[in-house]
């Protein structure tokens, strides 16, 4: 069962680079996240996910780590990060790092070792096939870069050499068997890493492309889930309250293979792609923005219900789905709606069950910005952009000048920023703030009470129960109904609630009765 504290618990993602810079050389450091410690909590999150932030070249912002027990210098030193984390349980938040288990950077020293004509200890840390003009099957490969007659398997980036995990049933000579010694060896590593970080402080940890540890894994990944179950037994002995995100999106397997919890991802199609991001993400087109939270859009819950409540079912007694508001992959929602959908929206994803994730800025509706790649973002470079603090000099990020920054800020003269939302009590940063502060409250809008829908057809209002709260949900500029019967008293409104024996909902509106 997933580790209690996170029964009442809200996550904000931080993109460290982007999120605050004490030292002016304009990229953000843990002495940034510490100062703004108070203005998270604020917010209502009380767990942190900061993305990687160790020694890295940075040819995938950081994914690509190069040393897993040193962080980068450009955020500080490990002593800051440890400080980070006491300053952070001082207030009652917790931290999770994020673990990026499938493959290294070419340049660890493992690789270096791996890359050796002879043999030695790191030999097979790495899957390598036997010759230097043989291909590794379906997994991507580079040859003719190491001193070793071999080519090597990729994870992802040509930067990321795959760590090897072994293979589920191996049919070449060069595929180990998942219980080869010098598999477990590399499970080991991961233990050892993951044993450091909690034993400095850390709470747990995202982990990054969960299940692509063990290659030719069959559907039910049962060689990769193999590992996670390990290593959930390592967890359970030695670091009971730790707690595990994957970047799965697959909660059955997930929270089968022992994490405590799931990420619904926004894959293309996907029931929550269809929530705020019913475009294609990978290129540009016409088609019509059908989401479900677009006030103009013909959108439908059920794509979402689909496929959510048959997980939810399943898996309700084992361990948490997460839903995020977006993450450093996915476009920010703010890409195509509106402040006042984005209420409703937000209004939605933290009164759902499990354990929600907030994306830093999200919070004020910062924008998606169309920009040139960097540390091989992409398109995902305009979600990571610097955090808007103030009307001030780059948006009250950094002294440091415009030039050095990590990535532009906004330059709209409308860019949203946290001073300025502070101060309308009508902003989405205060209503993040008012409908967290009510899911602490309610214990009926956390993670464990029941979820029940009781309307979900289309053209009517969306009507559900959590535990013994009544939450209805109109996004659209059209009146709606839905032939239940609520009463009772309105603990939280958007627009505007006819209660009684068919409830009616004004356009955008959401409401929560008690
Ligand atoms: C998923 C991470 O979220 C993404 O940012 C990264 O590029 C890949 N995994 C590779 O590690
Ligand atoms: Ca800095």
């Amino acid at each position: 069962m997933a580790a209690t504290w996170l029964k009442d618990t809200v996550f904000y993602e931080i993109y460290p680079q982007s999120f605050y810079d004490t030292n002016g050389d304009g990229i953000g450091d843990f002495n940034g996240i510490i100062e703004k410690l108070d203005y998270i909590k604020s917010l209502g999150c009380n767990a942190l996910w900061i993305n990687p932030c160790y020694d890295s070249p940075f040819k995938d912002a950081g994914y690509d780590v190069r040393d897993y027990k040193k962080v980068a210098p450009r955020y500080g030193t490990n002593n800051d990060l440890y400080r980070l984390f006491g300053e952070a349980h001082k207030r009652g938040i917790r931290v999770l790092l994020d673990l990026v288990p499938g493959h290294t950077s070419e340049e660890h020293e493992w690789f270096r070792q791996s890359q050796k004509d002879e043999k030695n200890e790191y030999t097979n840390r790495y899957i390598w096939t036997e010759f230097c003009f043989q291909g590794a099957g379906d997994l991507n490969y580079i040859g003719g870069e190491s001193e070793r007659s071999a080519t090597y398997a990729l994870n992802f980036f040509k930067c990321q050499p795959a760590l090897n995990y072994g293979f589920l049933n191996p049919t070449e000579p060069w595929q180990l068997p998942i219980d080869h010694p010098d598999v477990l060896a590399t499970r080991e590593a991961l233990k050892d890493i993951m044993r450091f970080w909690l034993s400095h402080g850390c709470d747990g940890f995202r982990v990054d492309m969960a299940a692509s540890l063990v290659k030719h894994d069959d559907e039910k990944k049962t060689g990769t889930s193999a590992v996670w179950k390990d290593v959930r037994k390592m967890l359970d002995e030695e670091f009971p309250d730790a707690a595990m995100v994957a970047e799965w999106s697959e909660p059955p397997l997930a929270l089968r293979a022992g994490y405590d919890m799931d990420f619904y991802l926004n894959i293309p199609g996907s029931g929550f792609a269809s929530l705020m991001r019913d475009y294609p993400v990978y290129g540009k087109s016409d088609k019509k923005d059908n989401s479900y939270f677009k006030k103009d859009g013909d959108g439908d819950i059920n794509r979402f219900l689909d496929q959510y409540m048959d997980w939810y079912e399943d898996t309700k007694d084992i361990g948490y789905i997460s839903l995020i508001t977006c993450n450093h992959d996915t476009n920010r929602a703010r890409y195509t709606m509106e402040p006042d959908e984005l209420k409703i929206a937000y209004s939605f994803l933290f009164t759902m069950p499990g354990v929600p994730f907030l994306y830093y800025g999200d919070e004020i509706g910062m924008r998606y910005l169309e920009l040139k790649t960097k540390e091989g973002g992409y398109f995902r470079t305009g979600s990571r952009t610097p955090m808007q603090w103030t009307k001030g000099k780059n948006l009250g990020f950094s002294t440091g000048c415009e030039d050095s920054l990590y990535l532009p800020v906004d330059s709209a003269p409308d860019a949203p920023t946290v001073e300025s939302e502070e101060a309308n009590p009508d902003s989405l940063l205060n209503t993040v703030r008012k409908i967290l502060a009510l899911r602490h409250k309610e214990e009926d809008l956390q993670a464990d009470a029941e979820l029940k829908i009781l309307c979900r057809e289309k053209g009517k209002a969306f009507v559900f129960k959590r535990g013994n709260l009544t939450i209805a949900v109109n996004p659209s500029l059209k009146e709606v109904s839905a032939p239940v019967s609520v009463d009772g008293e309105v603990i939280y409104e958007i627009g505007k609630a006819t209660l009684g024996s068919e409830i009616k909902l004004a356009p955008q509106t959401f409401v929560i009765v008690k």
